[in-house]
Formats: C-alpha cells, structure tokens, sequence
C-alpha cells in the first residue's frame, strides 16, 4: 500500500474503542450511559431546523461563496458586537465546514515545513495531528492547576525556542473546561506579538461558561486567528458548519485556500445556522445552558464525594476532567472495567497527551440529570468493591 509519511504520525481517537465496546453491550441489551460523548445531547434548535428545512424546499441548494454566505458572515459579526463589544469585519470571517474545517484553514494559512506549535497538555488530540499533517511539530506542553490548565504567557516563555512559531489554545478547554481569563489572554497576546508568533484560539466551547464569562481573544488584539463553530453552543454538531476569523491582511490568502478545499461549506448548513441568531434561539439556547451548569455542579460535588480529586473547578464546556489515582494507576483500563461492569462510558485521559493520562478521566455531562445520577450510583458502587 502507498501512503504518505505523514499519516504514520496521526494518531486515532483511544475512546473509539471504549465507545465501540460500548455500543457492542448496547446491542447485547446492556444499559449503557454514555459519559465519553463529546456533543451536547439537545436536538438541533427548532428554529435551525425550520430555517434549513425552508431553503431546501426551495431546491436551489447551490455552492455558496468559499468565504460562506455573506449574511451568515454578518450575523456573526453582529454577534460579536452584541455579545462582546467588539468589532469584527465580516469580510474576517470565513465559514467552514465546523471548527475542524476552521483549523485546516489556518494551519494552511500558517504552518512550513518543521514549524513547531506549542500545545497544552491535556488538550485536544485533533490540534497535533493538524500540525502533522501541515508537516509542523507539535510540542505538547505539561500544563497543571496553577494555569489554570492553560497555556499561559510564562509557560510559553518557559517552553519557546528557535523553531516555535505559535500556540493553539482553548478556552474553554477540552477535555479540562477551565476558562482563560481576560488578563492572562491579554499577556499571552502581547508576548506571542513581541515574538511575531501566532496564536490560533479554539473557542468552540464559548457560550458554554458557568461561573464567569469567557472572553473572546478578538477583544484583545486584531492579529489572532480564532476558530469557533455552531457545533457546541449552538448545538448543531452534525450540520459541520463553523467559522475562523483571519487578521485582515489574510483574508485574500485564506479565501483561496477556502476555495480549494472546501469550494463552500454545505448551503442548508449555513442557512440553518443564520437562525442561531434570533433572539428566540438565543433565549432557547441561555436555557440549555443553565440545564448544564445544574449538572456540571450536580458532577463536580457527586465526583468529589465519591473521592475524585479535581485538581479545578471546569467552569465551561460539558466535561469534568477527574483525577483518579485514588483508585487506579491505568485509567484506561479503569474505563474499560468501569464500563464492563456498569455500562458507564467514560473517556480515559489517554486520548488528550502524556501529561499523566494513566490518573485521569473525562466524564462528559451531555447526559440528562437523572442519567447522570444513575451513573454515580454505579460508580460509586463500582469503586467501593
Ligand atoms: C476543543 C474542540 N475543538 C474543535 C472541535 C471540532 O468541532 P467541530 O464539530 O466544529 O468540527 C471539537 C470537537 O469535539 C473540540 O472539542
């Protein structure tokens, strides 16, 4: 078989193994609470749907421009001034096939040959295997509670050499769910400027925040580059529609380089997500976050009582990413028995870097409250045997 270099070096999804055995107790007739699921378990909103749903009728599904539909393209600017007093060109603003597409934009945009790409650890395993697959170096950076698990500016300083040329960050992060503060963004964006370094900002989880808000990077410098997506707040993971915002002197760049990989992002998409905007869903949406941060709560206290250690409070996302060296040193294996024996699905930390995956489990809250107290039930009476 031929195949390129690069892919000996993208890594799968470990939790495709817990969700398949998963799935195979399923059909057996077996009970299973699904804790490793990273998408929110709302349906679509009624609006998008209904929105979509009329464009389609219409039947003229058509490519739209590369850069995404114009109107899309300004109520995401318009949201950024409603929401966060800033001002973003909408000529800034592609739309992409969801925030995956948004990161094969801008590392295209940004990566050469050997360019290495600081990253936290734990983190999202997708990021490494973009910079691979642009032919850069990711250097997985140990992050603990005292950033916050967050790739700040003296971590950074502590960890940049010859051949770094930026930093992927998010906030709120997966799998941790802290939130980076507005200072220590501001600081992260002044040392990245003084080193003419980049730095892509995944806020894909923005929305999503229980205890104080998230702030977006582009309040704090126009030189980011900023991926987000209707995937999660939005609840809109299957229609792959997200957008990356470009510093403006990009922006022709990136347009070609839409146009080629993608052509456009799918039409009934786009329009579906245009009604993500109105007040209505808005509304709907400020709803759905609220039944999050009642089970977020309702997790973090249950976890801790069963005797959990959570080196920090996740106050964004749907994720509590636990310590349990209380219990196991292979939290693979942990998973794996955790599921045999109860039918709770968890994902082991195995899949988010090497910075002590083998004490650590993410648990995903996109399951309702009564699920997730059925879930405790068995865990707790799992880790007392
Ligand atoms: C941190 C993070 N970024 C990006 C993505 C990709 O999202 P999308 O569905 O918008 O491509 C995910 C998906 O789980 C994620 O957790």
């Amino acid at each position: 078989m031929m195949i390129s270099n690069r892919m000996a070096g993208i890594q799968p999804f470990y939790v495709m193994e817990i969700l398949s055995r998963a799935n195979a107790l399923e059909r057996q007739g077996r009970d299973i609470i699904h804790m490793e699921i990273g998408e929110p378990d709302f349906p679509t909103p009624p609006l998008v749907i209904q929105h979509a749903t009329e464009f389609m009728r219409r039947g003229e599904i058509k490519y739209t421009p590369a850069a995404g539909l114009p109107e899309l393209r300004e109520a995401i600017s318009k949201y950024y001034r409603d929401r966060y007093g800033v001002y973003v060109a909408s000529e800034r603003i592609f739309v992409t096939p969801g925030a995956s597409g948004g990161f094969l934009l801008a590392m295209g945009l940004l990566l050469n040959e050997g360019d290495e790409v600081l990253l936290a650890d734990p983190g999202y395993p997708c990021y490494a295997n973009f910079v691979r697959l642009f032919g850069g170096t990711p250097s997985l950076v140990p992050v603990d509670a005292s950033t916050c698990f967050q790739l700040n500016s003296d971590v950074l300083s502590a960890h940049w050499d010859s051949r770094t040329k930026g930093v992927v960050i998010a906030s709120p992060s997966n799998p941790t769910g802290t939130v980076m503060q507005s200072d220590a963004l501001k600081r992260l964006t002044i040392e990245l400027e003084r080193r003419s370094g980049f730095l892509i900002s995944d806020e894909i989880y923005q929305g999503l925040e229980y205890d104080e808000p998230s702030p977006t990077a582009l309040s704090l410098s126009d030189r980011v580059f900023v991926v987000n997506s209707f995937s999660k707040y939005f609840g809109m993971t299957g229609w792959r529609v997200g957008w990356l915002v470009v510093p403006a002197d990009y922006i022709e760049s990136a347009e070609k380089l839409a146009q080629n990989i993608f052509i456009s992002t799918p039409a009934p998409s786009q329009y579906g997500a245009l009604a993500s905007f109105t007040e209505a869903n808005l509304q709907e949406l400020e709803q759905r976050r609220r039944v999050f941060q009642e089970r977020r709560d309702f997790l973090c206290e249950q976890l801790l009582s069963i005797g959990f250690t959570l080196n920090t409070i996740p106050n964004g996302a749907f994720y509590v990413y636990a310590d349990c060296r209380r219990f196991t040193s292979n939290s693979f294996d942990f998973a794996l028995n955790l599921l045999e024996e109860t039918g709770v699905a968890t994902t082991p930390g195995k899949d988010f870097g090497k910075n002590s995956p083998e004490s650590h489990l993410r648990f995903s809250y996109a399951v309702t409250l009564e699920r997730l107290a059925a879930a405790i039930t068995r865990i707790r009476q799992f880790v007392q045997r």
